[in-house]
This record gives structure tokens, sequence and C-alpha cells, in this order.
């Protein structure tokens, strides 16, 4: 039986400018391309799991602009339930300014507008639709108040929760996430968090391994082009990578995070969800964009048919 997914997170409006390098200090700088596209940690994942069918619930808030609708209805489209979509009079969209160069690599600003409105009662406002869910996506874009809310939620109900601990916050309280079932960070968070060094696999381990003596029963760090690692109190097992050529990584880990939701609830064990993870994310590179660069679950057995 599929299970359902709550994400708490939250959405941007994506001004992608794709350049032919990073501009310097002073310099103006012209470049080849610009695209508009809808983002947000939070609104991302719960595309990419709603694209490959999942039944996906978002808690999110939206300014009170044309940005608002425009997200509103691409939540929609996507197959992600809106009913916890609230809008805030008087307050900008979260817009998220970013640059793409060559290799694909991406710098990104975000403005959080109405994301920082997003507080612990709106947690309690939604709870009966929440108690329904197996599993409670969090990213740190909106408040960190409303992500302790949530992950002290998920524990009193019995829900699991993962958190993505990005973009990174030195000062997070370790005693109020150890109770996330999963956390996942990439290598630099996972460096903040743990204050640990995470140049080479070893360390990573030993770093990941760290978080596990405090309370968390999942570490998966992503690892971009050389895959993931998966850190359990009595496994450490690495996800091979799926070599693609980059065109735009911008989203990639949100891919991740969103596809091995959606078939870890589904009922997949840990490594092949994270297998698919890993493969929807590299698939999600090879095309401009975070969400209209996610595949259907069509598409993606499609491809993932022929070889890479
Ligand atoms: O993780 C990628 C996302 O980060 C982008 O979509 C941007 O909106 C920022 O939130
Ligand atoms: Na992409």
């Amino acid at each position: 039986m599929a299970g359902r997914i709550a994400v708490i997170g939250s959405n941007m409006v994506d001004l992608v400018t794709y350049v032919t390098r990073m501009p310097a200090k002073g310099e103006t700088l012209e470049a080849r391309s610009f695209e508009m596209g809808h983002g947000g940690k939070g609104a991302n994942q719960a595309v990419a799991a709603a694209k490959l069918g999942a039944d996906v619930l978002l808690l999110t808030k939206v300014g009170d602009d044309t940005f608002a609708d425009n997200t509103i209805g691409n939540l929609k489209a996507c197959g992600v339930d809106v009913s916890h979509v609230v809008k805030v009079p008087g307050r900008s969209s979260g817009v998220a300014p970013i640059m793409v160069d060559p290799s694909g690599e991406n710098s990104i600003l975000i403005v959080k507008g109405a994301n920082d409105d997003l507080l612990p009662p709106d947690i309690e406002a939604a709870a009966e639709d929440l108690k329904r869910c197996d599993l409670i996506l969090l990213q740190l874009e909106i408040p960190v108040e409303t992500v302790y809310a949530a992950v002290a939620f998920g524990k009193r109900h019995g829900i699991k929760t993962l958190l993505n601990p990005a973009p990174a916050l030195p000062d997070l309280d370790p005693e109020r996430i150890k109770d996330a079932t999963f956390l996942v960070p990439n290598e630099t968070e996972l460096a903040i968090l743990t204050g640990l060094p995470v140049g080479t696999p070893d360390e990573i381990a030993t770093a990941a391994l760290s978080l596990i003596g405090k309370g968390i029963e999942t570490v998966i760090v992503t690892m971009g082009s050389r895959g993931a690692l998966l850190v359990t109190p009595g496994q450490t097992s690495t996800i091979a990578p799926v070599p693609v050529s980059p065109v735009d990584t911008t989203g990639a880990g949100d891919a991740f995070i969103g596809s091995f939701a959606r078939y870890f609830v589904a009922g997949d064990a840990l490594d092949v969800a994270l297998g698919k993870a890993a493969a929807y994310a590299a698939d999600s590179i090879t095309r401009r964009g975070t969400q209209k660069a996610y595949a259907t679950e069509r598409e993606f057995l499609s491809r993932a048919a022929t070889p890479v």
C-alpha cells in the first residue's frame, strides 16, 4: 500500500541566470539566458514525490503577489495537495536568484518572504491531515522553531520525519533534531552540523556516525557525483552514483529526497529506495531548472531503461 507524505517547508520562485562564469565583485557581466521556474526546497521535494505518483500534502506559505497564484497553480498541476497552502496578506512570495555556470554548478540566494511566516501553530492547524501521513519532510528555509515543532510532532504521533538541514544552519540545536528518523545532509552541511572534517570517505562516515551516536536513526549523506552514503547504527553502505553529463544541478538534492520518500513510503527497502533516488536525481540534472526538470514516473521509468 502506498503511503502518504507531508512536506512542511518552503516554496520559492527561481530566477535562474545561465552564466559563462560567475561574475567577480564589482564586475558587470553579460549572461546568455534567463529562465523563471518554480523552486524552493520544500516545494521541490513535494513536487518530485508527487510527479512520481505519491500522495503528497504541502504545508507552505505564499505571499500576496503575482507569484502566489502561479505557484499554487503549478503545485496543483503537479498533483500536490494544496489544501494547506496559505496566502499571507502584505507579504512577498519567496524568491531565489540563481546563477548556473556551464558545468551545471550553481550559486543561490534566497529571499524567504512569506516562508518566514510558517510557524508552529500552522502545524497544529493542519494536525488532523498531518496525522494521516507516514513521513514528514523538512528543510531549513522556514523558521527553525517550526522545524523543531515538526520533529516533535512526528515523535509524538509516531510519524517518521526526514530533516534535510539545507541551507546549512550552524547553530541548529542537536537536542531538538535528534528525534528525526532521517537526517539527510550534503557534505558541507555535515561538516557544519558536526564540526568534523569531511575531506575523505572515511571522515564522512565518521562524521555521520557521530550523529547516530546523538540519537538520529539513519543518516544519509548526499555527495553529488560521488553518490550517497547510508549510515545506520548497524551498517554503513555506499549508494553508487549514476553518471550523467550535468546541465543544471540546481535542486538535485531535492529530487533525491522527494523520490527517496516516494519509494520509501511505498515499501522499498532503504538501499533500494536510495538507488532509485540516485537515478532520479541524476536524471534531473540533465535538464534546466528544478521542478520543471523533474520526471514523472512514466518518464523516469522509460529513461531508466536506457543506459546513461
Ligand atoms: O535546492 C534548490 C532550491 O534552493 C532552489 O529551487 C531554490 O529555490 C532554493 O530554495
Ligand atoms: Na536540473
